[in-house]
């Protein structure tokens, strides 16, 4: 390694809501227009960009004055703000140095915002605020600078901003972050800074960039210093026609054509292979090229022999020493972020690091994960799944961040909820398991007894006695063989024997189904033919536990339990009370 690089670059990750202006803030950095040529104007995978220092002192000018400066520049990591902040990771923390936060001055902190800061604030990323579309502000006038751009507007618009400002103060301080305008903030270890700024005029660019450079020296003088080793995050495989490319972060150390490389897989061997070529991004370009060997902090492509069973987000590093060694790290990198359950949910998500993102989040609203996999929902997981039914009903449950059921597998009763917002999967998740749960709870209490009310149908007498056959209709609730009959004076009439619709034997029938039931024992002209409703009979411990649970009832359903409970208290007047 050439010895006079001892500092890398600081690798700047992009976040925030989706439209909130990331790729266009990226934009004025690099003076490029990615964003324009994007397809609708939305990010949708990770990309990177080489940001060398000559650009850096280019865009901040006579701001960079006072700052020394070690570092050769910037890696920026522009993410998709449609998915959810993909948790890019290296030991021990996240892939990021810092971080950018871009919020739009108008829109203020969303649940994507939101949930940006809880990943940055668990890893403990030092992160700037870009405040971005001022301009949206009506009436506002574009100054020399960020700040007397913030002092120099008319009132009414200086008001406006205002407004905004501590509203998003208020709720960054929420989250637990104390925040301040950039040039008030003193200590930067106390507060995060906040800069004004608008893709579209161009002001307050240059100070967000200073910023970085200024969290930079301050506080990743050791964590980025270059070592022997290298060492990398796998972004994505990528496949056309004629190769088959890695695309790869390489955050410490030289990685050379030629070099053996172990990546980390979900079990006790990590793949290893003889790396075959190298090509790496060219500075403030999205254009490879080859190279015989590649120094770290940079994006490259590598082409392997062997790549069975290489999985996006999976760490990787150079074999040199001991092998055994390094597969142990490896294998702990990788399980030491996730640990499972004994029971509990099945998770899958696109990459190592979106997964741990879901796992994390999912632990913080104390829900267990029994498996966790990259890759679409397969028929394994499904399987697994199922398994869950006799155990938890409510951890039968596959939940798919940023990726999908594979399209020949048949979940059955196994519920897949996937979406590419964790959030919104959170939501979902805890929605289904509500619900589901007052299901069973209405499932177990119903299958104690029954709330049913039969209306009988006098034209419809099939056999007189020995059984009687006669029809009735299910005026509410559910009728099921077996239980037993009362007549409106509380007499017990008997035990359904059969029941036939349509010609076909049931077990049971729904509300507004019309049947013929066989009663044995029963004498139809003794016993009803002066009856106009039969109920299913209920104790009063059963109707006491229906009482207790009366939000699982149907209004129906409530207004035969007090039917019963009324004619039970003319023989009995303290009937369930
Ligand atoms: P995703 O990648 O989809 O998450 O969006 P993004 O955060 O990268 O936002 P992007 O840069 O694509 O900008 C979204 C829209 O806002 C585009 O139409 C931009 O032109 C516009 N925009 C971005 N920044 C500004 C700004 O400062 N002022 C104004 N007026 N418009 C802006
Ligand atoms: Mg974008």
């Amino acid at each position: 390694m050439t010895k006079e690089i001892k500092i890398r670059q600081p690798i700047v990750t992009v976040a925030g809501h989706v439209d909130h202006g990331k790729t266009s803030i990226l934009d004025c950095f690099r003076g490029s227009t990615v964003q324009s040529g994007e397809a609708g104007g939305i990010t949708q995978k990770i990309s990177f960009t080489k940001y060398p220092l000559a650009r850096v002192q280019e865009v901040c000018g006579a701001g960079l004055n006072d700052v020394k400066l070690d570092i050769p520049g910037f890696l920026f990591i522009d993410t998709p703000g449609h998915a959810a902040f993909t948790n890019l990771r290296k030991r021990g923390g996240s892939l990021a140095d810092l971080a950018i936060l871009v919020v739009s001055v108008k829109e203020g902190i969303k649940p994507q915002t939101a949930e940006v800061i809880q990943i940055l604030k668990a890893n403990k990323v030092p992160f700037v605020i870009a405040l971005n579309k001022v301009d949206t502000i009506s009436g506002w006038k574009k100054h020399d600078s960020a700040r007397e751009s913030v002092e120099g507007q008319a009132i009414n618009v200086k008001q406006e901003f205002d407004e905004a400002l501590l509203i998003f103060q208020g709720s960054l301080k929420e989250h637990g972050f104390d925040s301040d305008l950039f040039y008030e903030v003193s200590d930067f270890t106390k507060k995060i800074a906040i800069v004004p700024c608008s893709a579209k005029t161009k002001e307050g660019i240059a100070e967000l960039l200073l910023m970085l450079c200024g969290l930079s020296q301050r506080f990743l003088k050791d964590r980025i210093k270059v070592s022997e080793e290298a060492k990398g995050v796998i972004l994505e495989i990528k496949r056309d026609k004629t190769m088959e490319n890695i695309e790869a972060i390489l955050y410490d150390g030289e990685l050379k054509e030629g070099d053996e490389i172990a990546i980390a897989t979900f079990g006790d061997e990590p793949v290893i292979s003889k790396i075959k070529a190298i090509q790496e991004i060219q500075s403030l370009s999205d254009k490879y090229k080859t190279v015989a060997s590649a120094i770290a902090a940079t994006g490259i492509r590598i082409q392997m022999r062997d790549k069975a069973g290489v999985l996006p987000g999976m760490p990787f590093q150079k074999i040199s020493g001991d092998i055994e060694e390094i597969k142990e790290q490896l294998k702990k990198e990788v399980s030491g972020a996730m640990q499972l359950n004994k029971q509990g949910i099945i998770i899958k998500a696109d990459s190592l690091g979106s997964l741990e993102a879901l796992f994390y989040l999912l632990k913080q609203e104390n829900i267990q994960v029994l498996k966790a996999g990259i890759g679409k929902i397969g028929k394994g997981d499904v399987v697994a799944a199922k398994a869950s039914l006799d155990i938890n009903p409510l951890d039968a449950v596959i939940v798919g961040f940023n990726t999908l059921l594979e399209e020949d597998v048949e979940p059955g009763n196994v519920k897949i909820l996937s979406n590419e917002v964790v959030y919104k999967l959170i939501e979902d998740l805890q929605e289904w398991r509500g619900k589901r749960h007052e299901e069973i709870e209405r499932e177990r209490m119903l299958g104690l007894a029954t709330i049913c009310k039969l209306e009988i149908l006098h034209k419809h007498v099939f056999r007189n006695s020995n059984p009687a056959v006669f029809g009735v209709r299910v005026a509410a609730g559910k009728l099921k063989k077996g239980i037993l009959l009362v007549d409106e004076k509380d007499g017990e009439i008997a035990r359904v024997k059969d029941m036939q619709r349509d010609n076909a034997s049931v077990d049971e029938a729904p509300q507004g189904v019309e049947l013929a039931i066989s009663l044995p024992g029963t004498t139809f002209d003794r016993q009803l033919k002066e009856s106009r409703y039969l109920y299913a009979n209920i104790s009063e411990k059963q109707f006491k536990h229906f009482k207790e649970n009366k939000d699982l009832l149907s209004a129906d359903e409530l207004k035969v339990l007090q039917e019963i409970a009324d004619l039970k208290r003319k023989k009995n007047e303290i009937w369930g009370k």
